[in-house]
């Protein structure tokens, strides 16, 4: 009689449970400015569990069953800062919900994170039930999206990546983390002429992406493009975006100090070392960059007798 009572009690318990879980949301909520019935959170809830709980974890913790060793870790969505890497917005404010469909549409190349074939209902209810996990949404809205402007480059690539290949190099530095792409000589040539110093030492590591910390508890790498996917891909306007707007909760800062010639020239340079990815010209490219001599500093004065005492 007592083991039926404790059945029929785990039973009540469970129904309980699964009909609350139904239910979940009672009430319509704002969320990133807007308001969103308690219908819509809670077909978003349900779909959740469905497609995304694996990996994003019962309470959208990132945590999910099938995320253990999983690097990059999947998205954390209870954080209080709610951090998102691909916004389409300036690196660090809240995205919208254009940019987060293109996501979970499009996935996100070289990653656990694939394309959903999912009903565009399922998908809007499914992010407006993410916004419900981080306190953050209720406080703020999305930032303003950046857009990518007419290509000034556009029948005139060519001239373009030769410049984004000296900003990358030297003006902006891009190969501050990411890895160089030219010959020491060239590197030395190229920050002669545009930041007018002659570099006296060019360590080996310039060609190894460089490590970073970030706000997802572990370092990321800022990648190879000859050799890593670019998670958003290599077309033109959302490579822009990318660039532009820089990846939130990373290293990579947002570049709106630039301008709209520079930013494309940058995305240019940037696709024609992406699209040699898996060629043998990637290869090649490195072999060459690896296997050159020791670099030797031109003697800065070395013509000027005077100046060079012994
Ligand atoms: C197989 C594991 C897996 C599944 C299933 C999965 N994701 Fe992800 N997701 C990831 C990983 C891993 C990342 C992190 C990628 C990164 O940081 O580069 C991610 C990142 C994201 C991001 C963050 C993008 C950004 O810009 O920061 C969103 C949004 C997202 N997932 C939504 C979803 C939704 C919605 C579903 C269900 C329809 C889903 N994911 C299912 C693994 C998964
Ligand atoms: C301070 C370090 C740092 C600098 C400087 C930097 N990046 Fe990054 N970048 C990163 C990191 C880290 C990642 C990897 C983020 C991730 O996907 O987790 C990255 C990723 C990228 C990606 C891939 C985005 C994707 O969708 O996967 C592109 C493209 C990119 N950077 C372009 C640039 C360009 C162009 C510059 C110069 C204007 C630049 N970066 C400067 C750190 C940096």
């Amino acid at each position: 009689m007592k083991k039926l009572l404790v059945n029929i009690f785990a039973l009540f318990t469970l129904l309980l449970l699964s009909t609350g879980c139904d239910k979940h949301f009672k009430e319509p909520m704002v969320l990133g400015g807007q308001e969103v019935s308690a219908a819509v959170l809670n077909q978003g809830k349900e779909k959740f569990m469905q497609n995304c709980y694996a990996c994003h974890g019962e309470t959208g913790d990132g945590k999910g069953p099938a995320s253990h060793y999983m690097r990059p870790i999947p998205r954390d969505f209870t954080h209080p800062e709610a951090y998102f890497k691909f916004g389409g917005v300036e690196a660090g404010q809240l995205p919208n919900d254009e940019t987060l469909t293109q996501i979970i549409k499009e996935g996100l190349d070289g990653t656990p994170m694939l394309p959903w074939d999912l009903a565009d209902e399922d998908i809007h209810a499914i992010i407006q039930y993410i916004k419900t996990l981080s306190p953050r949404w209720q406080k703020e809205k999305p930032g303003k999206m950046v857009l990518a402007p007419k290509d000034p480059w556009a029948g005139n690539e060519a001239a373009g990546i030769e410049e984004g290949k000296k900003l990358y190099h030297a003006t902006v530095q891009c190969a501050r983390c990411h890895p160089s792409y030219v010959s020491k000589q060239e590197l030395f040539d190229v920050t002669k002429a545009l930041l007018g110093y002659d570099m006296t030492e060019i360590d080996d590591n310039i060609y190894d992406p460089q490590l970073r910390d970030s706000s997802y508890g572990h370092k990321l790498i800022p990648i190879d493009f000859t050799y890593h996917p670019i998670k958003t891909g290599t077309e033109p306007k959302r490579l822009y975006q990318t660039i532009a707007a820089g990846i939130g909760g990373t290293a990579m800062p947002a570049w709106s100090s630039l301008t709209a010639q520079d930013l494309w020239a940058l995305t240019h340079y940037v696709k024609s070392l992406a699209d040699l990815r898996d060629t043998p010209k990637a290869q090649a490219l490195q072999k060459a960059l690896r296997s050159q001599p020791p670099f030797v500093a031109p003697q800065p004065d070395a013509e000027n007798s005077e100046a060079v005492e012994n």
